[in-house]
């Protein structure tokens, strides 16, 4: 089954990219990192994924901020300032040269030696890449994706948060391994107590009673940019919305249920552990995914 939001393959992301690094547009052929670089032996590092539409990047500012918060939480400095992020950003746009498209920002602790200590990596590793991302068809869509629930937990209180955005998405990637294996289109992922947190790359939110719910980031759900942008949407339209801790039983007496993330957009989910929800696509996901467009249409025109 295919997946709800994936970089284009290897080869087709290669020929269709724009890579920066170090200040300058260089080819993906050119842009290459030391193998002692800490965020490839370690997952030492952070990165943010963000859409642009109308060759402007969609709430660059808010990606900045929770990169920096990710990068103060590890502890990285880097000599980069906002602006020259964003120029960063806007030459890789540039090149690309199409209306809409996905964009990487990577930050890794940089090169150090075989040992883990951060003190033995000098300079952090800066990249940005711009490639296609192959989305989920209209069509499917249209019908909402299916769920299991993972046996991998989002850990909470173990001292690393859920909110850094780290390199390390072995949860996420073992989640989405057994989600395909069980033939499902995404993973839904618990905490450690078995609440609901997320999905492998997406928050959640349902609809039950008419009231929208979504769990709250100390239940291990990042504090996604779309998810923020669908609670201030849901106030705007006098949408009761509101953070609370869910369990499966929730999400499976729900009357619905969607997905949301910068790479997959708005996405309604049909079946969860093979139990139905009432609607799918359901009223909440249709004004919300409706306010999310002309949303993106004002603040990226
Ligand atoms: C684990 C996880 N949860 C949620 C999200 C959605 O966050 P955002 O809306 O900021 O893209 C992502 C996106 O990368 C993610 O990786």
């Amino acid at each position: 089954m295919g997946s709800i939001a994936n970089a284009g393959n290897a080869t087709g992301a290669n020929l269709a990219s724009a890579c920066w690094m170090n200040g300058s547009l260089v080819s993906a052929a050119e842009a290459s990192i030391s193998v002692f670089d800490h965020g490839l032996l370690y997952g030492d590092g952070c990165f943010e994924g963000l859409r642009y539409h109308h060759q402007r990047p969609f709430r660059l500012d808010r990606h900045l901020q929770r990169l920096r918060r990710s990068l103060r939480a590890l502890d990285i400095a880097i000599p980069l300032s906002d602006r020259e992020l964003t120029s960063g950003v806007t030459a890789c746009i540039q090149h690309m040269n199409k209306d809409a498209g996905y964009l990487r920002i990577v930050v890794t602790r940089g090169q150090g030696d075989l040992g883990l200590n951060p003190r033995n990596c000098l300079s952090p590793t800066v990249f940005i890449i711009a490639a296609p991302l192959t989305l989920i068809s209209d069509e499917r869509r249209a019908r909402g994706v299916t769920l299991v629930t993972s046996s991998i937990r989002r850990a909470v209180d173990t001292g690393l948060d859920p909110r850094i955005k780290t390199l390390n998405y072995l949860h996420s990637i073992l989640a989405r391994a057994e989600a395909n294996a069980a033939g499902a289109d995404e993973a839904l992922l618990l905490n450690n107590a078995g609440l609901v947190a997320e999905c492998s790359a997406e928050n959640i939110f349902i609809g039950t009673y008419g009231i929208l719910l979504t769990p709250p980031v100390v239940d291990g759900a990042l504090a996604g940019i779309t998810r923020e942008a669908l609670i201030e949407l849901a106030a705007a339209d006098g949408i009761p919305c509101r953070e609370q801790s869910l369990t499966q039983y929730d999400l499976y007496t729900a009357d619905e249920c969607f997905i949301c993330g910068s790479g997959a957009g708005l996405i309604p989910v049909r079946l969860i552990d093979g139990r139905a929800m009432t609607a799918s696509p359901g009223p909440f996901y249709r004004t919300l995914s409706r306010a999310y467009d002309a949303l993106i249409d004002r603040e990226c025109r």
